[in-house]
């Protein structure tokens, strides 16, 4: 091929790719390559436009590491993660939990915990109880489901950027044959995403904040299941639709709600304000 300009090349580099043996692969080359050359030719961009971008994925790049991954970053605050996350669960059953972005923070096989027990190791603030069942399509309860939770501390910090010892607010249980869970936590803090990465520049120089509603975190992982990747949004939060990853749902939000000192759900005597979420999940068939 020869002579190529700027409306025949898209074809030319199209053809290149017949040979592909990989119907899938060359099925998705075919359509990047169409869809990126047209947004080229919509936006024209100048050559030191060009050297920009470039240079702002050869940052990303360099930004990953095994903690790091900025290129995840990306796609969640370009609302990519989100969009394949729908692409892969929309679901309309309300039997069904909805699901939202994993996010940086969770950490493979954390700790196990006893029903009923507390996360807060390390950490102070106000005290929260979660409980709630998992069932499945029809409402029945699932016995033996994990349910891994993660979220971050009353200063919106993770565990993992503070560096500690041991694991703090995330841990392991199972349902028991009646499908509950519940823990004792503190109340979560909406927090920004980190902003120390060509990520954060992104969203600085668009006129974007960093921040993500305060949230606790769940995979549930059963037999026979589909595992849910998702959070529960705290009502009240100022961040809910302005999320910077794009993930809040309403079905997701519930009022942390506050309680006067007394006696707690679980008989616990509370000698200070407490909040209470309760959350019923239902996860589909696989
Ligand atoms: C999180 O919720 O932990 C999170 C999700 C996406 C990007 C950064 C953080
Ligand atoms: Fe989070």
């Amino acid at each position: 091929m020869r002579n190529l300009n700027a409306e025949n090349i898209t074809g030319a580099v199209i053809e290149e790719f017949s040979g592909c043996q990989d119907e899938r692969l060359k099925t998705i080359l075919n359509s990047l390559v169409t869809h990126l050359h047209a947004f080229l030719r919509e936006v024209e961009p100048t050559e030191q436009e060009w050297t920009q971008a470039i240079d702002f994925l050869t940052r990303t790049g360099q930004m990953c590491d095994d903690q790091r991954q900025e290129f995840i970053l990306l796609s969640d605050t370009l609302g990519v993660t989100m969009l394949v996350d729908a692409l892969n669960h929309q679901t309309s059953d309300p039997m069904v939990s909805e699901s939202t972005v994993l996010g940086p923070f969770y950490v493979a096989d954390p700790p196990q915990a006893d029903q009923g027990a507390s996360i807060d190791w390390n950490v102070e603030g106000e005290p929260l109880y979660v409980q709630g069942r998992v069932h499945d399509e029809r409402g029945e309860p699932l016995a033996n489901v994990v349910v891994d939770v993660w979220q971050s501390d009353s200063e919106g910090f993770y565990d993992v950027q503070k560096e500690l010892e041991s694991a703090s607010l995330r841990a392991r249980f199972t349902t028991d044959d009646q499908g509950r869970y519940a823990f004792w936590t503190v109340t979560p803090a909406p927090y920004p995403i980190p902003t120390d990465g060509p990520v954060g520049k992104m969203l600085e120089v668009t006129g974007r904040h960093p921040y993500r509603p305060a949230h606790v975190h769940f995979m549930l992982m059963a037999d026979g299941c589909e595992t849910l990747v998702t959070q529960i949004f705290a009502e009240d939060d100022p961040y809910l639709d302005s999320d910077a990853v794009f993930g809040v749902k309403d079905s997701l939000v519930r009022d942390f709600r506050l309680m006067p000192p007394g006696e707690a759900p679980d008989g616990r005597s509370m000698s200070s304000p407490y909040r209470h979420l309760k959350y019923d999940f239902g996860l589909k068939a696989s």
